[in-house]
Protein backbone atom coordinates (compact mmCIF):
# COMPACT_ATOMS: atom_id res chain seq x y z
CA UNK A 1 0.00 0.00 0.00
CA UNK A 2 1.34 3.32 -0.88
CA UNK A 3 -0.52 5.85 2.28
CA UNK A 4 -0.51 4.59 6.06
CA UNK A 5 -3.25 2.89 7.17
CA UNK A 6 -2.52 3.18 11.20
CA UNK A 7 -3.76 6.71 11.83
CA UNK A 8 -7.63 5.57 10.24
CA UNK A 9 -7.95 3.01 12.82
CA UNK A 10 -9.57 3.17 15.97
CA UNK A 11 -8.78 2.12 19.33
CA UNK A 12 -8.11 -1.35 20.41
CA UNK A 13 -7.53 -3.11 23.41
CA UNK A 14 -4.81 -6.60 22.16
CA UNK A 15 -7.11 -9.69 23.37
CA UNK A 16 -6.93 -12.28 20.90
CA UNK A 17 -3.99 -14.66 20.68
CA UNK A 18 -2.37 -13.32 16.83
CA UNK A 19 -1.15 -14.32 14.42
CA UNK A 20 -3.10 -17.36 14.22
CA UNK A 21 -1.94 -20.12 12.03
CA UNK A 22 -2.89 -20.85 8.22
CA UNK A 23 -2.72 -24.46 7.75
CA UNK A 24 -3.38 -26.50 4.86
CA UNK A 25 -5.30 -29.90 4.09
CA UNK A 26 -3.99 -31.15 0.81
CA UNK A 27 -6.53 -34.40 0.76
CA UNK A 28 -9.92 -33.76 1.57
CA UNK A 29 -10.22 -32.48 -2.13
CA UNK A 30 -8.50 -33.77 -5.09
CA UNK A 31 -6.75 -30.84 -6.50
CA UNK A 32 -7.84 -28.77 -4.02
CA UNK A 33 -5.32 -27.32 -1.03
CA UNK A 34 -7.75 -25.53 1.37
CA UNK A 35 -5.93 -23.49 3.49
CA UNK A 36 -7.80 -23.06 7.10
CA UNK A 37 -7.52 -19.35 9.18
CA UNK A 38 -7.24 -20.82 12.81
CA UNK A 39 -9.49 -18.29 14.46
CA UNK A 40 -10.49 -20.92 16.73
CA UNK A 41 -7.03 -20.92 18.15
CA UNK A 42 -7.53 -17.04 18.79
CA UNK A 43 -7.60 -18.08 22.88
CA UNK A 44 -8.41 -20.52 25.25
CA UNK A 45 -11.83 -19.21 26.70
CA UNK A 46 -11.58 -16.29 24.35
CA UNK A 47 -11.60 -18.61 21.40
CA UNK A 48 -13.19 -17.73 18.25
CA UNK A 49 -14.00 -14.65 15.82
CA UNK A 50 -16.14 -13.13 18.11
CA UNK A 51 -12.77 -11.78 20.32
CA UNK A 52 -11.13 -10.10 17.31
CA UNK A 53 -14.47 -7.71 16.93
CA UNK A 54 -14.45 -7.24 20.82
CA UNK A 55 -11.10 -5.46 20.63
CA UNK A 56 -12.54 -2.29 19.29
CA UNK A 57 -15.77 -2.74 20.80
CA UNK A 58 -14.68 -3.10 24.41
CA UNK A 59 -11.91 -0.54 23.80
CA UNK A 60 -14.58 1.97 23.06
CA UNK A 61 -16.54 0.50 26.22
CA UNK A 62 -13.11 1.39 27.98
CA UNK A 63 -12.53 4.38 26.63
CA UNK A 64 -15.81 5.51 27.49
CA UNK A 65 -15.88 4.62 31.02
CA UNK A 66 -18.77 1.91 31.30
CA UNK A 67 -18.83 -0.26 34.10
CA UNK A 68 -20.96 -2.80 32.05
CA UNK A 69 -22.21 -4.55 29.03
CA UNK A 70 -25.25 -5.42 27.57
CA UNK A 71 -25.22 -7.89 24.60
CA UNK A 72 -27.39 -10.59 23.45
CA UNK A 73 -27.77 -14.05 21.38
CA UNK A 74 -28.99 -17.61 21.67
CA UNK A 75 -28.89 -19.70 24.88
CA UNK A 76 -25.09 -21.22 23.59
CA UNK A 77 -23.74 -18.30 21.85
CA UNK A 78 -20.26 -17.72 21.27
CA UNK A 79 -20.30 -13.72 21.46
CA UNK A 80 -22.07 -13.77 24.41
CA UNK A 81 -19.60 -15.89 26.13
CA UNK A 82 -16.80 -14.03 24.99
CA UNK A 83 -18.03 -10.90 25.93
CA UNK A 84 -18.64 -12.16 29.11
CA UNK A 85 -15.17 -13.55 29.86
CA UNK A 86 -13.48 -10.08 28.34
CA UNK A 87 -15.63 -7.65 30.01
CA UNK A 88 -14.75 -9.52 33.50
CA UNK A 89 -10.71 -9.41 32.32
CA UNK A 90 -10.99 -5.73 31.58
CA UNK A 91 -13.18 -5.34 35.11
CA UNK A 92 -16.41 -4.48 33.82
CA UNK A 93 -20.04 -7.12 34.27
CA UNK A 94 -22.45 -7.70 31.77
CA UNK A 95 -25.27 -8.24 31.21
CA UNK A 96 -26.64 -11.35 28.83
CA UNK A 97 -30.38 -11.31 27.05
CA UNK A 98 -30.16 -15.12 25.76
CA UNK A 99 -33.15 -16.41 23.62
CA UNK A 100 -34.48 -19.68 24.52
CA UNK A 101 -37.67 -20.93 25.00
CA UNK A 102 -37.61 -23.86 27.37
CA UNK A 103 -34.50 -22.11 29.39
CA UNK A 104 -32.84 -24.64 32.11
CA UNK A 105 -34.49 -23.95 35.42
CA UNK A 106 -31.04 -25.10 37.35
CA UNK A 107 -27.87 -23.48 37.28
CA UNK A 108 -26.45 -27.12 37.73
CA UNK A 109 -27.92 -28.37 34.01
CA UNK A 110 -26.22 -25.25 32.23
CA UNK A 111 -23.82 -26.17 29.87
CA UNK A 112 -20.97 -25.30 27.10
CA UNK A 113 -20.65 -21.16 26.69
CA UNK A 114 -23.70 -21.05 29.12
CA UNK A 115 -21.78 -22.79 31.71
CA UNK A 116 -19.04 -20.56 31.59
CA UNK A 117 -21.15 -17.35 31.42
CA UNK A 118 -22.61 -18.10 34.47
CA UNK A 119 -18.95 -19.49 36.26
CA UNK A 120 -17.84 -15.75 34.90
CA UNK A 121 -20.36 -13.92 37.02
CA UNK A 122 -22.85 -12.48 34.34
CA UNK A 123 -26.11 -11.59 34.67
CA UNK A 124 -28.24 -13.67 32.83
CA UNK A 125 -31.97 -12.95 31.51
CA UNK A 126 -33.72 -15.54 29.34
CA UNK A 127 -36.08 -14.55 26.74
CA UNK A 128 -38.47 -16.24 24.46
CA UNK A 129 -37.81 -16.14 21.04
CA UNK A 130 -40.74 -14.20 20.29
CA UNK A 131 -39.21 -11.40 22.77
CA UNK A 132 -36.06 -11.80 21.11
CA UNK A 133 -37.36 -10.51 18.35
CA UNK A 134 -37.26 -6.96 20.02
CA UNK A 135 -33.85 -7.41 21.45
CA UNK A 136 -32.90 -4.48 20.28
CA UNK A 137 -35.41 -2.35 22.24
CA UNK A 138 -34.98 -4.73 25.52
CA UNK A 139 -31.12 -4.14 25.36
CA UNK A 140 -31.85 -0.29 25.21
CA UNK A 141 -34.87 0.01 28.13
CA UNK A 142 -32.27 -1.94 30.69
CA UNK A 143 -29.20 0.02 29.73
CA UNK A 144 -28.09 3.14 32.00
CA UNK A 145 -25.55 5.73 31.40
CA UNK A 146 -22.89 3.09 32.66
CA UNK A 147 -23.63 0.55 30.51
CA UNK A 148 -22.13 -0.21 26.56
CA UNK A 149 -24.59 -1.56 24.19
CA UNK A 150 -22.85 -5.05 21.83
CA UNK A 151 -25.44 -5.73 19.32
CA UNK A 152 -26.35 -9.56 18.05
CA UNK A 153 -22.87 -11.13 17.27
CA UNK A 154 -20.61 -7.96 17.91
CA UNK A 155 -21.82 -6.49 14.29
CA UNK A 156 -21.39 -3.50 13.97
CA UNK A 157 -19.04 -0.90 11.88
CA UNK A 158 -16.74 -0.81 14.53
CA UNK A 159 -16.85 -4.61 15.06
CA UNK A 160 -16.12 -5.39 11.36
CA UNK A 161 -12.43 -3.57 12.36
CA UNK A 162 -11.55 -6.88 13.66
CA UNK A 163 -11.73 -8.31 10.69
CA UNK A 164 -10.64 -5.68 8.54
CA UNK A 165 -7.43 -6.55 10.27
CA UNK A 166 -7.64 -10.50 10.23
CA UNK A 167 -7.23 -9.44 6.59
CA UNK A 168 -4.02 -7.57 7.03
CA UNK A 169 -3.05 -10.30 8.71
CA UNK A 170 -3.51 -12.57 6.74
CA UNK A 171 -1.68 -10.79 4.03
CA UNK A 172 1.13 -10.71 6.18
CA UNK A 173 0.93 -14.19 6.18
CA UNK A 174 0.35 -16.09 2.70
CA UNK A 175 2.91 -15.86 0.20
CA UNK A 176 0.47 -16.59 -2.75
CA UNK A 177 -2.73 -15.07 -2.30
CA UNK A 178 -5.78 -17.71 -1.76
CA UNK A 179 -8.37 -18.18 -4.49
CA UNK A 180 -11.11 -17.30 -2.58
CA UNK A 181 -11.71 -16.58 1.30
CA UNK A 182 -15.00 -18.52 3.11
CA UNK A 183 -16.87 -17.93 6.46
CA UNK A 184 -19.49 -19.02 8.50
CA UNK A 185 -22.36 -16.13 8.29
CA UNK A 186 -24.51 -15.59 11.61
CA UNK A 187 -24.76 -11.88 12.05
CA UNK A 188 -22.75 -10.44 9.13
CA UNK A 189 -19.87 -8.56 11.51
CA UNK A 190 -17.19 -11.08 9.72
CA UNK A 191 -17.91 -11.39 6.17
CA UNK A 192 -17.93 -7.70 6.10
CA UNK A 193 -14.77 -6.91 7.90
CA UNK A 194 -13.12 -9.54 5.07
CA UNK A 195 -14.91 -7.44 2.31
CA UNK A 196 -13.49 -4.26 3.29
CA UNK A 197 -10.41 -5.23 4.31
CA UNK A 198 -9.59 -7.14 0.66
CA UNK A 199 -10.64 -3.95 -0.98
CA UNK A 200 -9.06 -1.26 0.94
CA UNK A 201 -5.73 -3.39 0.26
CA UNK A 202 -7.09 -3.74 -3.13
CA UNK A 203 -6.89 -7.64 -3.34
CA UNK A 204 -8.76 -8.99 -5.70
CA UNK A 205 -10.02 -12.23 -3.92
CA UNK A 206 -13.67 -13.02 -3.79
CA UNK A 207 -15.02 -12.94 -0.43
CA UNK A 208 -18.06 -15.89 0.47
CA UNK A 209 -19.94 -15.69 3.36
CA UNK A 210 -22.13 -19.20 4.09
CA UNK A 211 -25.14 -18.15 5.81
CA UNK A 212 -26.29 -20.53 8.87
CA UNK A 213 -29.68 -18.46 8.98
CA UNK A 214 -32.04 -16.81 7.26
CA UNK A 215 -31.15 -16.35 3.43
CA UNK A 216 -28.89 -14.78 0.58
CA UNK A 217 -31.24 -11.07 0.86
CA UNK A 218 -31.55 -10.38 3.97
CA UNK A 219 -27.04 -11.02 4.85
CA UNK A 220 -26.42 -8.95 1.29
CA UNK A 221 -28.68 -6.12 2.69
CA UNK A 222 -27.16 -6.81 6.45
CA UNK A 223 -23.66 -7.16 5.72
CA UNK A 224 -23.81 -3.82 3.15
CA UNK A 225 -25.28 -1.54 5.75
CA UNK A 226 -22.16 -2.78 7.99
CA UNK A 227 -19.79 -1.57 5.60
CA UNK A 228 -21.87 1.42 4.94
CA UNK A 229 -22.23 2.03 8.57
CA UNK A 230 -18.36 1.79 8.67
CA UNK A 231 -17.32 3.82 5.18
CA UNK A 232 -19.72 6.51 7.07
CA UNK A 233 -17.69 6.63 10.38
CA UNK A 234 -14.58 6.15 8.44
CA UNK A 235 -14.49 7.33 4.76
CA UNK A 236 -11.18 5.72 4.15
CA UNK A 237 -12.96 2.47 4.17
CA UNK A 238 -14.95 1.52 0.99
CA UNK A 239 -19.03 1.63 0.71
CA UNK A 240 -19.94 -1.70 -0.59
CA UNK A 241 -22.92 -2.37 -2.77
CA UNK A 242 -25.53 -5.45 -1.22
CA UNK A 243 -25.17 -7.25 -5.15
CA UNK A 244 -21.08 -7.12 -4.01
CA UNK A 245 -21.59 -9.31 -0.72
CA UNK A 246 -21.68 -13.42 -2.20
CA UNK A 247 -23.60 -15.21 -0.18
CA UNK A 248 -23.76 -18.84 -0.08
CA UNK A 249 -27.16 -20.63 0.47
CA UNK A 250 -28.01 -24.06 0.56
CA UNK A 251 -26.41 -25.33 3.78
CA UNK A 252 -29.00 -24.33 6.70
CA UNK A 253 -29.87 -27.76 6.88
CA UNK A 254 -32.70 -28.10 9.33
CA UNK A 255 -32.60 -24.38 10.95
CA UNK A 256 -30.24 -22.38 12.89
CA UNK A 257 -28.58 -24.13 15.75
CA UNK A 258 -30.16 -27.75 14.55
CA UNK A 259 -28.37 -30.58 13.11
CA UNK A 260 -28.60 -33.27 10.48
CA UNK A 261 -26.88 -37.01 10.83
CA UNK A 262 -25.20 -35.72 7.63
CA UNK A 263 -23.47 -32.36 9.09
CA UNK A 264 -22.82 -34.28 12.43
CA UNK A 265 -21.11 -37.01 10.45
CA UNK A 266 -19.12 -34.98 8.39
CA UNK A 267 -18.22 -33.09 12.05
CA UNK A 268 -16.32 -36.90 13.02
CA UNK A 269 -14.87 -37.74 9.71
CA UNK A 270 -12.73 -34.70 9.58
CA UNK A 271 -12.01 -34.36 13.16
CA UNK A 272 -11.12 -38.15 12.72
CA UNK A 273 -8.87 -37.93 9.93
CA UNK A 274 -6.80 -34.04 10.91
CA UNK A 275 -8.12 -33.75 14.58
CA UNK A 276 -9.97 -30.53 13.43
CA UNK A 277 -12.91 -29.77 14.80
CA UNK A 278 -15.68 -27.74 13.80
CA UNK A 279 -19.13 -26.67 15.84
CA UNK A 280 -22.36 -27.67 14.25
CA UNK A 281 -24.01 -24.60 14.65
CA UNK A 282 -21.76 -22.26 12.03
CA UNK A 283 -18.48 -23.77 10.96
CA UNK A 284 -19.06 -27.53 9.96
CA UNK A 285 -22.14 -26.04 8.00
CA UNK A 286 -19.90 -23.46 6.44
CA UNK A 287 -17.42 -26.24 5.55
CA UNK A 288 -19.62 -28.30 4.01
CA UNK A 289 -19.97 -25.12 0.92
CA UNK A 290 -16.68 -26.07 0.42
CA UNK A 291 -16.98 -30.13 0.63
CA UNK A 292 -19.52 -30.41 -1.50
CA UNK A 293 -19.05 -27.28 -3.84
CA UNK A 294 -15.81 -26.98 -3.97
CA UNK A 295 -15.51 -25.80 -7.80
CA UNK A 296 -17.04 -22.65 -6.62
CA UNK A 297 -14.12 -21.15 -4.81
CA UNK A 298 -10.92 -22.22 -7.08
CA UNK A 299 -7.87 -24.71 -6.08
CA UNK A 300 -6.48 -22.56 -2.73
CA UNK A 301 -9.72 -21.66 -1.28
CA UNK A 302 -9.16 -20.34 2.63
CA UNK A 303 -11.39 -20.63 5.20
CA UNK A 304 -11.86 -19.14 8.30
CA UNK A 305 -12.18 -21.27 10.96
CA UNK A 306 -14.24 -19.21 13.37
CA UNK A 307 -14.42 -21.61 16.58
CA UNK A 308 -17.67 -22.53 18.28
CA UNK A 309 -15.92 -25.28 20.24
CA UNK A 310 -17.96 -24.75 23.03
CA UNK A 311 -21.21 -24.86 21.25
CA UNK A 312 -20.14 -28.43 20.18
CA UNK A 313 -19.33 -29.74 24.00
CA UNK A 314 -22.84 -28.40 24.42
CA UNK A 315 -24.16 -30.39 21.89
CA UNK A 316 -26.01 -33.79 22.42
C1 LIG B 1 -18.26 -19.94 15.81
C2 LIG B 1 -18.90 -18.87 14.99
N1 LIG B 1 -18.62 -18.83 13.67
C3 LIG B 1 -19.19 -17.90 12.87
C4 LIG B 1 -20.07 -16.97 13.35
C5 LIG B 1 -20.67 -16.00 12.40
O1 LIG B 1 -20.00 -14.78 12.41
P1 LIG B 1 -20.82 -13.44 12.15
O2 LIG B 1 -21.82 -13.34 13.27
O3 LIG B 1 -19.80 -12.38 12.19
O4 LIG B 1 -21.50 -13.57 10.83
C6 LIG B 1 -20.39 -16.97 14.73
C7 LIG B 1 -21.35 -16.01 15.33
O5 LIG B 1 -22.38 -15.65 14.85
C8 LIG B 1 -19.78 -17.93 15.56
O6 LIG B 1 -20.04 -17.97 16.87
Amino acid sequence: MTYDMKYEQPERIFLAQTPTPIESLDELIPGTTILVKRDDLTGTLLSGNKIRKLEFLLAEAKTLEKKRIITCGGIQSNHCRATAIAARRLGMDTLLFLRADEPPTDVSSFTGNLKLNELVGADIRFVTSQQYESRVEIMKSAAGEDDYIIPEGGSNALGAWGYICAVDEMTRQWKTPPSSIICATGSGGTLAGIIMGLQRRHLDIPAYGVCVCNDAPTFQKIVSKICNDAHERWPQLPSVAADQVNIIEGYVGRGYALSTPEELADIKRIASHRGLFFDPVYTAKAFRALLYESHRFGTRPLFIHTGGIFGLLAHS
